[in-house]
């Protein structure tokens, strides 16, 4: 399908909202930016896209609650993500004021889907992530128990706008996107 102002804005959302539950999808782990606290600069890192509603123009991703993520998105809420796929060649980043959520309906609903998988390890560990591990930390399997205080949150975040860049070798295009509809076609 030929891409136009008119369709931009849905057929990003259709690939966006077809990520999370495609696991051959590129656009599943977007790489997220933080603002570093304690004069750390700029924190990137690779996320799993957990959902997206394209009604709502908003994005969630699952992390550890004590993750230094966390404490830099409540101290900061702008963020940006970015997706690449070679498939489509195709690069977005997403600009996006972040909320975390601790605790509440949607993070019970969220844990219980997500303790019968094997992802609910990385929510149970008794160490925070990012300390420093003693030296037998690291043989000790968790055991997945549901009945263990888990460290889940949910990050949402709610678009402000999106730079889509589409390389092609009959020339690259650039739009800004932003929720209200408006799109901008920019110099790549
Ligand atoms: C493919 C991949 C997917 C990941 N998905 C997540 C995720 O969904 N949530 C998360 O908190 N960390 C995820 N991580 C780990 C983060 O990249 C990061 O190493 C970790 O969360 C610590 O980040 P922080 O110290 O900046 O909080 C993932 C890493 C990889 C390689």
């Amino acid at each position: 399908m030929e891409i136009s102002t008119d369709n931009l804005t849905a057929r990003l959302w259709r690939e966006l909202t077809r990520a999370p539950d495609d696991k051959h999808h590129e656009w599943r782990t977007p790489v997220l930016a933080t603002q570093g606290v304690d004069h750390m600069g700029p924190q990137a890192r690779t996320v799993v896209l957990r959902h997206a509603d394209a009604a709502l123009c908003r994005l969630r991703v699952y992390s550890d609650a004590r993750s230094p993520k966390c404490v830099e998105l409540v101290a900061q809420p702008l963020a940006q993500l970015t997706f690449w796929s070679k498939r489509l060649n195709w690069q977005l980043r997403v600009s996006a004021h972040a909320s975390v959520e601790f605790e509440g309906d949607q993070v019970n609903v969220a844990w219980n889907h997500l303790r019968q998988s094997r992802a609910a390890a990385d929510y149970l560990s008794e160490v925070p992530p990012g300390q420093i591990q003693s030296t037998n930390q690291h043989l000790s399997k968790i055991a997945v128990d549901s009945l263990r205080v888990h460290h889940l949150a949910i990050l949402n975040f709610q678009v402000i706008s999106m730079d889509w860049l589409a390389l092609s070798k009959d020339g690259h295009r650039r739009a800004r996107l932003t929720p209200s509809g408006l799109v901008r076609w920019l110099v790549p």
